[in-house]
């Protein structure tokens, strides 16, 4: 038995044999403390000794089992208070560590679970005096959940606070009763968005709905609490009113229901393209619990949950989460030498280059409030690019339009610059000018003469090493890459690329500063292509060798959309530019010749002027308007790239083999190379910078759910396609010794195999 039932069964901490064992050695500080207040009331503090936030582990489930225990006949009291004493959380939820460990627990037992955890959670509601949540920080699942079974909310009014059920981003929807109480609290159609969206909803919004019974100033809450418990709540009978109306069935209009329904699954359905099954059992079980009791529409969602641990979608999106809680706490080099070292403060920085990519850098720079110098060789650029960065950080999304306010905020933050003697005050300089070496060496060695010896200048190229850039510069350890995606505002990755001469305190101060834009970022050696471009590149070669043995480039990108990448590679060929695409492809021929299916398709579209979305045509054609991004088939493509259709067709899984296959195969070279030092950030960079489908936890968590042995025999099985297909030292020794990349431990530890 789990050390989670055990401790949620057990009537006290030493009823339980782990428990008693653990504290018979080492006790350790309990996360719950109960004390008493005048006027007769209990508080419950909540404060993880170990954790940057509180967590509802299993034994923190037992710490409540015993304090409810001791309060259970105290009809003496006046109410019980839970608050936290750790800034900025309340509960950020259950332990996904444990739930990880019973990935493999038969469903039942995890619904043995789900029941065991409400059940603790409804005795909130039925002891014989009144319950509060004092809420400031987050509280979220399981914390969430927790905090609904309370007879009443206050939220304390500040950034930090906010109320939400992420589970379906993990591939779960709530267990311990949430689908109930949101939906009693907040009405149906708000508990469906709520849940089903997964997004937390902040103080003000939450109190709006009913999900809370007031909304104070931060420092007034523990008073506010205190008050309402003593002064505003009504007395027993009022307390049974309450629960009584709180825990019948809920009444809805068929009808309604109906529509409200229909409405959400086509909404749901349009947003995840029946990729996450969380969120459309969410709505069935909120839907369904219309008219039913408590227990029977509580039973309902613990069942669809425990049903849900475990499956691939879970298993792949709770692994995301421990590689990007993972990527939180990385500083980019080993913790050892970051510690040794002082991270400067990039506090002042410049962007040189008004393009697309530079306005993007210098929107996320003043979104977060860093002041900003933006250069431009011409000037018209420069003037309105700094209008348009700054629309774009001041953008308001709910209104949708740009806001005043905040653009007259924003303003003094940022500077346009004439002279390099402009950059003098900024700690980093960021280049993005246009992809050609010669240029970027001059301009950033012109910059080095102007800014202060200890300052760092990085480059946003996408194709060229920074060795190459650094050899024109007197400082190279000062010198690395910051690879922003396209669009900045969006995409989530930044590849930090160390260069050979590049010093720790770079990379450190570096990573430092995309995490303050809100970025993911991975440090990734220097080399062509860095590592996204580089796992790109033989999807993209790979699409076009089928393209040549006849197959439709519709039926092609169509595999790839079904396997849920956002865009198949011929209408991503189209969107970077066929340009581009060219010149980018050509950096990785001259660095991996033998390995290149040599196409002239590229060619004939550029010679054609057929450069994409951005002339109209590429491999597709492109309407004006709305239409403009929307790829239309072409009839004459065929015949104007002198290809003859195949006789026999490809089924789709076939087409997917082929298609990432080859990236797996070019990780696992990356990954020999050292190319990255964790296997979670090919992952996150696949995911954030390549919008591969997070429901399958990145290209090497696709790989581990297929099976090492399986991907090994289907890579031979294409041998005859060329040296392309060679499967490599690395997978053949993996696949041979029944190896993962993520190891069965490490899911547990959230830690995955270093290489
Ligand atoms: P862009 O062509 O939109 O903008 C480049 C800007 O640099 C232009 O405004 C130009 O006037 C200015 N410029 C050119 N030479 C200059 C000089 N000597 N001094 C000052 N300004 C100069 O280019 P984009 O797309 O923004 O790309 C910039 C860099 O970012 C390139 O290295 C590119 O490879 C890289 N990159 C581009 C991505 C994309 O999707 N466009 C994605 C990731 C990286």
């Amino acid at each position: 038995m789990s050390t989670w039932s055990l401790a949620l069964s057990a009537n006290t901490r030493h009823d339980t044999g782990y428990l008693a064992t653990t504290a018979d050695f080492i006790m350790p500080p309990p996360t719950l403390t109960l004390s008493f207040l005048p006027g007769d009331l209990a508080q419950i503090a909540i404060a993880d000794p170990h954790r940057g936030a509180n967590i509802l582990s299993s034994s923190v489930l037992a710490e409540l089992v015993d304090i409810l225990d001791k309060l259970r006949e105290r009809s003496d009291l006046a109410g019980l208070i839970l608050i936290s004493s750790k800034p900025g959380s309340f509960f950020a939820g259950a332990d996904l560590r444990e739930l990880a460990a019973k990935f493999d627990t038969p469903t039942e037992r995890i619904f043995d679970y789900c029941q065991r955890g409400r059940r603790l959670f409804a005795q909130l509601g039925e002891l014989p005096f009144p319950t509060l949540a004092a809420i400031s920080g987050l509280a979220l699942g399981g914390g969430a959940e927790l905090a609904l079974w309370c007879d009443y909310r206050i939220l304390a009014d500040n950034p930090q606070t906010a109320i939400g059920f992420p589970e379906v981003k993990i591939g779960l929807i709530p267990g311990w009763g949430g689908t109930f109480t949101a939906a009693r609290l907040a009405g149906l159609g708000p508990a469906v968005e709520m849940i089903c969206g997964g997004e937390p909803l902040p103080a003000a919004k939450a109190h709006k709905l009913g999900l809370a019974d007031a909304c104070v100033p931060s420092g007034e809450l523990a008073t506010a609490a205190r008050e309402f418990l003593l002064l505003q709540h009504g007395g027993p009978a009022q307390l049974a009113k309450l629960r009584q109306q709180k825990f019948a069935p809920l009444a809805y209009d068929p009808v309604e229901l109906t529509f409200l329904r229909h409405t959400a699954q086509a909404h749901i359905q349009s947003q995840t393209q029946g990729h996450y099954p969380a969120p459309l059992d969410a709505l069935d079980v909120i839907c369904q619990s219309v008219g039913l009791t408590r227990e029977v529409a509580c039973d309902l969602a613990g069942r669809r949950m425990a049903e849900l641990v475990g499956t691939p979608v879970n298993r792949a999106l709770v692994q995301l989460f421990f590689s990007t809680e993972q990527n939180k706490k990385d500083p980019g080099i080993s913790r050892e030498r970051a510690a040794e070292l002082t991270p400067t403060p990039l506090e002042h920085v410049g962007v040189i280059g008004a393009g697309i990519m530079g306005l993007g850098i210098v929107a996320a720079n003043l979104k977060n409030r860093v002041p900003t110098v933006l250069f431009d060789a011409q000037a018209q650029v420069l003037s309105a690019g700094a209008r348009q960065a700054l629309e774009e950080a001041a953008w308001n999304k709910e209104l949708r339009r740009t806001s005043l306010e905040r653009l007259a905020e924003l303003q003094p933050l940022l500077q346009t610059a004439t002279a390099d003697g402009e950059f003098a005050q900024c700690q980093l300089v960021i280049e993005a000018i246009i992809e050609n070496l010669e240029v970027k060496k001059q301009v950033l060695g012109r910059i080095e003469q102007s800014v202060a010896g200890n300052a760092i200048l990085a480059s946003n190229t996408s194709t060229i090493r920074i060795g190459q850039i650094a050899a024109g510069l007197t400082r190279p350890e000062r010198f690395c890459g910051l690879h922003f995606f396209n669009p900045v505002r969006k995409m989530r990755l930044v590849e930090v690329i160390c260069g050979p001469a590049t010093s720790d305190a770079t990379i450190l101060a570096a990573t430092a500063y995309a995490k303050r834009l809100g970025k993911i970022p991975i440090v990734v050696r220097d080399g062509p292509g860095f590592l996204v471009n580089r796992l790109l590149s033989p999807y993209l070669n790979e699409a076009l060798a089928l393209l040549h043995e006849g197959i439709s480039h519709t039926a092609i990108d169509e595999a790839s959309v079904a396997f849920g990448m956002p865009l198949g590679p011929f209408a991503l060929y189209d969107l970077v530019g066929i340009d581009t695409s060219m010149y980018a492809g050509r950096t990785m021929y001259e660095a991996y010749r033998e390995r290149y299916f040599l196409s002239p398709a590229l060619v004939t579209l550029y010679k054609q002027g057929r450069l994409g979305v951005k002339s109209g045509a590429g491999f597709y054609q492109y309407g004006n308007g709305k239409e403009r991004e929307r790829p239309q088939f072409d009839p004459r493509l065929a015949e104007l790239l002198g290809i003859t259709p195949a006789d026999n067709t490809i089924s789709i899984e076939e087409l997917q083999w082929r298609l990432f296959l080859p990236m797996v195969l070019e990780a696992t070279r990356a990954l020999e190379e050292k190319i990255v030092a964790h296997v979670g950030d090919v992952d996150l960079g696949m995911i954030f910078g390549l919008g591969f489908p997070a429901f399958r936890g990145g290209l090497l968590a696709w790989a581990d759910s297929v099976g090492l042995p399986q991907i090994l025999e289907k890579v031979q099985s294409y041998a005859a396609l060329g040296v392309r297909w060679q499967p490599t030292p690395l997978l053949v020794e993996m696949a041979a010794g029944g190896k993962k990349f993520y190891g069965a431990e490490s899911t547990e530890s959230g830690k995955e195999r270093k290489y």
